[in-house]
């Protein structure tokens, strides 16, 4: 248990309660609570002890697990930094050089090198979403992209669940709201032989962060979406919850159960697209994903199985 649990109450807390709780002395509950004032905490003190009046916009590992319902597999460990070039690099870093297992999800503030598909650069100001998380399932490599639409039809059906508004998914792993984008997914993995080392599936929602001029045409936050800020721990949360139940899902029957559901919420089916798939420019009819999770494709030539590439309305 951390300081800030204590304070999660509503009430005052006595420093000796505090201290006896996490087996620190006065002079270190002291010590703490001032180190969360600096950080953003609006903690009051009287004679009654300490009472947290105003959480700061800052995520905290004790604050999102406060939302969990029960622990998750997925989120056994949640470190939240300030900064980082990149969560993925960063959890990358800690999954190579450690022995890092399944269940650590890696939070920062705003980064400096945070990069998308195809390393597009990804803009990652301060007030949006933008986390990874390390899974070692026990798979062969080709499932990994379909792990990618998984996750992306969990944290759609999220949105779907807790908010009143309606988005699509744009293949493979893109939010949008009204052809905006809203998040983006990305799925890194490690591999040898058969066999997956690490998963990092990286996320980034916009949720108050301010959109730099060049991507106002394209993308939207949360906040304009919804004319008011979200408190982003319990998203985190709830994102987390939902992913969770999908990667089981997934892991027991596979992609198929989820075909539906993804293809229901796809932009552009039965449209036509342009896809680059990184060698070839296919341009076709989008029929959805099939239940191994490639996407269909009706061409001049037949239907083409794309497994990854940039899609485009034409
Ligand atoms: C995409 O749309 O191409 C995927 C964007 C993924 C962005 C997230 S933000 C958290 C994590 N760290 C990164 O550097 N990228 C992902």
């Amino acid at each position: 248990m951390r300081i800030l649990e204590t304070l999660f109450h509503d009430k005052y807390v006595s420093g000796n309660e505090i201290a006896s709780a996490l087996k620190i002395s006065r002079a270190a509950v002291h010590k703490q609570v001032n180190a969360l004032r600096k950080n953003g905490y609006v903690i009051l003190s009287s004679k009654k002890g300490y009472m947290l009046s105003k959480k700061a916009d800052i995520l905290d590992e004790s604050e999102i697990k406060s939302f969990f319902d029960k622990p998750l597999s997925i989120a056994k460990k949640i470190i939240c930094l300030k900064t980082a070039d990149s969560t993925q690099t960063q959890l990358r870093r800690l999954a190579e050089n450690s022995d890092a297992a399944e269940g650590i999800v890696l939070t920062a503030e705003t980064q400096s090198e945070g990069y998308g598909r195809r390393k597009r650069k990804w803009s990652s100001n301060k007030g949006g979403l933008w986390f990874s998380f390390l899974l070692m399932p026990e798979m062969t490599p080709e499932n990994a992209s379909k792990l990618a639409l998984v996750i992306c039809a969990a944290v759609n059906r999220f949105f779907e669940k807790n908010y009143n508004f309606d988005l699509k998914i744009k293949w493979p792993n893109d939010l949008l709201y009204k052809n905006k984008k809203l998040a983006g997914i990305l799925v890194e993995m490690s591999a040898e032989h058969d066999r997956i080392n690490w998963i990092i599936a990286g996320i980034g929602i916009n949720v108050s962060n301010i959109l730099p001029e060049s991507l106002q045409k394209e993308s939207v936050s949360l906040k304009e979406i919804l004319k008011t800020g979200v408190n982003r721990s319990q998203l985190l949360a709830g994102l987390l919850s939902e992913i969770e139940i999908s990667y089981a899902l997934f892991k027991k029957e596979g992609f198929g159960v989820f075909a539906d559901e993804y293809n229901r919420k796809a932009a552009f089916i039965n449209e036509p697209v342009a896809i680059d798939d990184g060698k070839r420019q296919l341009k076709g009819i989008d029929l959805g994903v099939d239940e191994n999770g490639f996407l269909l494709l009706k061409t001049k030539n037949g239907v083409e199985k794309i497994v990854s590439g940039t899609l485009r309305k034409i």
